[in-house]
């Protein structure tokens, strides 16, 4: 892969994980990755060859040094932040700038009425496995943006896992599967556990087992081509024990709880873009 200049303005959890995806061997890129943080010591901790970083404790003009003449400049700070970050930047942008949103909330035309018109802006929604390669990114173009721009955004977050491009209206939703997945994955897994340890399993071997149950499936669900239907029918014997473990989760309605639990985390999705 190759990608231009990148800058990323927030490097914390998510903008480390796309850091760390575009320092992959298989990407090329055409400079060090700029990578701005408030404290020096983060700055310090993750400064390399191939990434220049700068804290604005130490460099108040960090975030406008880090995007002159990039290509790419991604806003990973958090969502109040993001106002103030583009107003800070904006007239430090080469015309042509792609600019990418990871911030929950912040609509792209909000973005588009803070930058100038020959910028074209992104929202995109990663998730945390982004850390090892295996995220999933729902990315939306803003109102000015070509299919060569969006096929850009879309490799650069191809080196962090998966990418579906959706229309913005859908984002929000996006969000509440799979940027807010990994939480309720590793909900299950606690509560899983909990149960093996309910059964005189000790901790570490309820975690193996639930860990690696979770781990095996998946990864058998992804290589198979068979639906997690089929897989479910060769677990479930008829008038077996599986059968009557999966009866419970029917009695429970777990359909029901995923559709509850979606619907809240899209009422605050509202609730926080209203709020910036
Ligand atoms: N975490 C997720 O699962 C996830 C998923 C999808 C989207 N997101 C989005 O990603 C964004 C960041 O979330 P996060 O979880 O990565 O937060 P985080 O770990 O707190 O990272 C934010 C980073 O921004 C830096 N920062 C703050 N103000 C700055 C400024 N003015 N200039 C330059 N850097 C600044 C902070 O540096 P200091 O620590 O030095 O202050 C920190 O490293 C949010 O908008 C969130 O909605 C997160």
């Amino acid at each position: 892969m190759d990608l231009p200049i990148i800058a990323i303005l927030g490097a914390g959890s998510m903008g480390g994980a796309i850091l760390s995806g575009l320092l992959s061997p298989s990407v090329q890129l055409a400079g060090p990755v700029r990578v701005t943080n408030r404290s020096a010591s983060k700055a310090s901790a993750i400064s390399s060859s191939s990434v220049e970083s700068l804290a604005t404790e130490l460099n108040p003009d960090a975030n406008i040094q880090a995007v002159t003449s990039a290509d790419i400049v991604i806003l990973a700070v958090k969502p109040a932040m993001i106002p103030e970050l583009l107003t800070e930047i904006a007239s430090h942008l080469s015309p042509g700038t792609l600019v990418v949103s990871v911030a929950a909330g912040v609509t792209t035309s909000r973005m588009e009425q803070l930058l100038p018109e020959t910028v074209s802006v992104f929202r995109a929604m990663p998730n945390t496995p982004a850390h090892i390669g295996k995220g999933v990114t729902g990315l939306s173009a803003g109102s000015r943006t070509s299919k060569t721009q969006l096929e850009q955004v879309q490799t650069l977050f191809e080196t962090v896992g998966k990418v579906v491009v959706i229309p913005e209206e859908k984002i929000d939703a996006l969000s509440t599967i799979s940027g807010s997945g990994p939480a309720y994955v590793y909900y299950f897994i606690e509560q899983f556990t909990k149960a093996a340890i309910d059964l005189g399993f000790n901790e570490s071997t309820a975690l193996l087992l639930v860990s690696e149950t979770f781990l095996g499936a998946s990864e058998l669900l992804a290589m198979s081509g068979q639906s997690p239907t089929e897989l479910r029918r060769q677990v479930t014997s008829p008038k077996g024990t599986t059968e009557k473990a999966i009866e419970q989760f029917e009695a429970a309605n777990l359909k029901a709880v995923f559709d509850k639990a979606t619907a809240a985390a899209l009422a605050r999705a509202k609730e926080l873009a209203a709020q910036v």
